[in-house]
């Protein structure tokens, strides 16, 4: 039990510290670079922020697998998806700085559609982009909590 009262507690914790990072006023602003090519529309169908369509709807992309949403991605995009990885405020941040060198990184061609370069203020629209879909995290903190809590209560009650 006291396990998962820690484990619970630094989730916490590591999650706060996420969001303290970047400035979400500051990230609505900055977003306004995005619109040209970027939407955000709810899983609902609410449009958020109203914006083009030459690249994918950034709504809930924190926490979001790379190249999930419905868009015709590049074959670089393809292999980043294959990769697994997940969009969290500090990968997102460095891919908007350099999407081409990050995508590098991650072991794919770099060849991506995305040529926008944002100078600074990636943490910024990631917490602001965060902010937006709240419901999905929450969503997945209670998801997640009463399974583990119900496993450790059948496991205490076998041991007694
Ligand atoms: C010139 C148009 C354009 C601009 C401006 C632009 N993007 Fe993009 N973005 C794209 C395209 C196109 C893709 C898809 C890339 C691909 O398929 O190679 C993309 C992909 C992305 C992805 C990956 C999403 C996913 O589903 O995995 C993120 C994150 C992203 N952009 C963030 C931003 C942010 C933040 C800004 C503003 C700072 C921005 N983009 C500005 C065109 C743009």
């Amino acid at each position: 039990m006291m396990k998962t009262i820690v484990t619970f507690a630094l989730t916490l914790m590591m999650a706060t510290a996420a969001q303290a990072e970047g400035d979400i006023d500051a990230g609505k602003k900055t977003f306004g670079k995005c619109k040209s090519c970027h939407s955000v529309v709810s899983t609902d169908g609410d449009v958020l922020v109203k914006g083009g369509r030459t690249g994918p709807n950034l709504f809930g992309v924190i926490g979001r697998e790379a190249g999930t949403a419905d868009f015709k991605y590049s074959k670089t995009f393809v292999s980043l998806n294959e990769t697994g990885l997940v969009w969290d405020e500090a990968n997102f941040a460095a891919f908007v700085v350099d999407p081409r060198g990050f995508l590098k990184e991650q072991g794919t061609d770099g060849k991506t559609r995305m040529t926008f370069k944002l100078k600074k203020g990636g943490e910024d629209v990631a917490a602001f982009l965060a902010s937006l879909a709240p419901a999905r995290e929450a969503e997945e903190a209670t998801e997640d909590a009463p399974e583990e809590a119900a496993a450790e209560a059948e496991a205490t009650t076998a041991t007694e």
